[in-house]
């Protein structure tokens, strides 16, 4: 596939980056910059050489929602048949760790797809917020179902309804992001965390995730069973053997990721 509205890049080891590139229009989540993003995440997520992913934007915006221009003419029948949001399943398949690194605006369907992140890292700059109510709409890519979630059905419904923002510093607050930085450093902290995360045993670090994006769907009893499964399974693993033998004979684990 050819990019037309994402850059990729490798800028560390084992860490694989995408960056929405429509700057003029805010980066403006148009169906084909997500068609594209899902599919470079894809390739990053199946290539073995890669252990973490990054999505990003620019300074000024991570994204500033779902492309209002293509949206104006379209109307029910239109959208039912083009089901663009069923496409963004496919986000949901990835099995690597993706992080969000934002800075600037994260509105609408660019706050959706921060949230579908596994976490975000924000910039000092980061605004978030889900302003569908002031074009006559709703959020439809995950808002109203991930940011109660996040943020308690309170305050998510007074963003949704009042398009109050949230900025950086009580995103931080509220647990919606881990980490605020300056602008400036921001990407590169985001990438050394990547780094970090790729640096360790692939096949636990998917086990993890796997395990902790099932608390969403299934009541605590039925999670503990699934973790415990998980755990097992992790110790048919090399790596289980190399990091128990590293930590007892007091040395680096060398993680082979099978
Ligand atoms: N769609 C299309 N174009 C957009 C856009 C969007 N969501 N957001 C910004 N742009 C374009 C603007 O039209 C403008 O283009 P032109 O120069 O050609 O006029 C350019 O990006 C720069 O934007 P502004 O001049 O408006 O920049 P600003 O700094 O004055 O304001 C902003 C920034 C507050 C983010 C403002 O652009 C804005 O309110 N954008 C729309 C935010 C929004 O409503 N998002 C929700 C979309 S619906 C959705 O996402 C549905 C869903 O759940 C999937």
């Amino acid at each position: 596939m050819e990019y037309r509205y994402i850059l990729c890049e490798t800028p560390a080891p084992g860490v694989g980056l995408v960056r929405f590139n429509r700057p003029q229009a805010l980066n403006a989540l148009n169906p084909r910059l997500i068609a594209e993003s899902f599919a470079a995440l894809a390739d990053f997520d199946a290539d073995e050489e890669i252990g973490c992913l990054i999505v990003t934007g620019n300074d000024r915006a991570f994204a500033a929602g779902a492309d209002i221009k293509e949206m104006a003419e379209r109307n029910a029948i239109e959208m039912m048949t083009a089901d663009d949001i069923t496409d963004w399943g496919a986000f949901e398949q990835l099995r690597k760790p993706v992080i969000a690194a934002v800075s600037g605006w994260a509105l609408g369907g660019g706050c959706e797809y921060a949230m579908m992140c596994d976490f975000i890292v924000a910039s000092e700059t980061a605004r978030f917020g889900q302003p569908e109510i002031t074009l006559g709409i709703m959020p439809g890519a995950g808002g109203t179902q991930r940011l109660p979630r996040a943020i308690g059905s309170r305050l998510a419904l007074e963003v949704m309804l009042a398009n109050r923002h949230l900025k950086a510093p009580q995103a931080l607050q509220l647990g919606l992001v881990n980490h605020v930085f300056p602008v400036e450093t921001y990407l590169a902290e985001t990438i050394a965390l990547a780094g970090k995360i790729a640096a360790m045993p692939r096949i636990a670090v998917q086990l993890i995730k796997d395990a902790v994006r099932k608390t969403g769907q299934m009541s605590l009893p039925d999670g503990l069973d699934y973790e415990k499964k998980n755990f097992y399974l992790s110790f048919d693993t090399e790596d289980k053997r190399e990091g128990m033998a590293a930590f007892i004979e007091k040395r680096p684990p060398q993680w082979r990721n099978r």
